[in-house]
């Protein structure tokens, strides 16, 4: 099965999703020697049984080829899981991140300062890929000067599409990230601050610190996970308002329904569109026997579209009670940043909203995917408004 098919699928992958929980909810790809999970119940399972599903895929050396995240907590199970989680939970608690509204409104203020009087402009370049980059740069303690070069080394390691698979200019960002990072922990080593690095270099689990490949997994993972993730939600929310005019406008008159109306974009059109598992017994998934070893894909997006779990899936509806779409995972791995990306999300949205009226896409413009089957979102999103 070939994924990157056509730019149809790209944008609209959901009928063929649609198709396999039908005919095939857990389907055996020869080619990729991986098994394919769609219904919602299965996902969430594969998602969530960390003693059949594990989440450590393989290659344990942080040297270059793709596995930087190999010994980050989104790649570990339990016991290990549990610890390194623990040592930064606090910087991600609903009330830590709030503590943040102040500065990312002001951020976001700014960046909309820069376009508010042109009318029209890409509203991924002007404000979605900036302000995630800028705030978790923040949070990491990393220069200003620096950010740029995330942008493209992000954007190299999204475009991965299949576990295992590094190409050259994959493996070459891998590289300048790792030294990128080296540099950087020794610096924060010599001269700590109060940002998450220092935070990180100064933890001990029974004792031990962290050795300097699961430092090098943690900032990337942070990087990573938490920039071209937000950068999508917040265009795909925008996507979506311009499908919808009419909830636009009732967000106009009723901001209160912001929240919601985000956790249905999370449903609608999710950021991260598969996660990977490898199972480390012979289970079964609905009618299957899954082996030992085998590579899981468990399909989010499909999850979030399962007629069996959400009644009308296909349709963008804020008014969904008991959204439980599995957009930021389930279980342990449940993601960290939630509570941050939310935020930001909510923030963008009233700020669009009040200063850019009459938000529309640009006319006969057409949509391109970013270069990946995982993550969700445009590449460029050209909009208009009254100045
Ligand atoms: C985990 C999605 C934003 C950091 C996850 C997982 C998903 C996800 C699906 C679960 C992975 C798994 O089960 O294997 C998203 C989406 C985001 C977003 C859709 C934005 C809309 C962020 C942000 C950060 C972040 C802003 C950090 C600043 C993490 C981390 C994990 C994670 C560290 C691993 C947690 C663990 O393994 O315990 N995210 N994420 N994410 N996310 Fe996010």
């Amino acid at each position: 099965m070939d994924f990157s098919a056509s730019p149809e699928y790209q944008l609209n992958p959901f009928p063929y999703y649609e198709r396999m929980r039908e005919t095939a909810p857990v389907y055996y790809d020869e080619q990729s020697g991986s098994w394919h999970v769609f219904r919602y119940d299965d996902v969430q399972r594969a998602l969530s049984e960390y003693a059949t599903f594990s989440s450590h895929m393989g290659g344990d050396d942080a040297s270059g080829t793709g596995q930087l995240f190999s010994l980050s907590l989104i790649a570990t199970d339990p016991p290990r899981h549990r610890q390194l989680r623990s040592l930064v939970t606090q910087a991600f608690t609903p009330k830590a991140v709030d503590a943040l509204a102040p500065r990312i409104a002001g951020l976001t203020d700014e960046l909309l300062e820069g376009i508010a009087d042109r009318g029209s402009a890409d509203l991924i370049k002007a404000l979605a890929y900036p302000l995630p980059v800028i705030v978790i740069s923040e949070l990491m303690g990393i220069p200003a000067q620096d950010r740029e070069r995330f942008k493209r080394w992000s954007d190299v390691i999204v475009s991965q599409t299949r576990a295992g698979s590094a190409s050259e200019d994959h493996t070459a960002a891998n590289m300048e990230m790792t030294e990128y990072f080296l540099a950087l922990i020794d610096e924060r080593r010599s001269r700590p601050g109060q940002d998450l690095i220092s935070t990180l270099l100064a933890a001990e689990i029974d004792g031990q610190k962290l050795t300097v490949p699961e430092l090098l997994g943690f900032c990337a993972l942070l990087l990573v996970a938490g920039n071209e993730t937000t950068t999508n939600l917040i265009g795909n929310a925008v996507l979506c308002l311009a499908e919808n005019p009419g909830t636009m406008e009732r967000l106009l008159r009723e901001p209160a329904l912001i929240p919601q109306t985000i956790e249905e974009v999370l449903r609608f059109r999710s950021p991260v569109q598969s996660m990977y598992r490898l199972t480390v017994a012979e289970t079964t998934l609905g009618d299957e026997v899954i082996p030992a070893g085998a590579p899981i894909v468990a399909w989010i997006g499909s999850a979030n579209r399962d007629e069996r779990q959400f009644q009308r899936p296909a349709e963008f509806d804020v008014d969904r009670g008991h959204n439980r779409h599995l957009a930021f995972g389930h279980g342990i791995h449940f993601c960290l940043g939630a509570p941050l990306a939310r935020l930001e999300a909510r923030i963008v949205l009233e700020a669009l909203l009040a200063r850019l009226p009459g938000l529309s896409l640009e006319q006969g413009v057409h949509l391109e995917r970013m270069d990946s089957t995982i993550v969700y979102g445009v590449k460029a999103l050209l909009v208009s408004w009254q100045p």
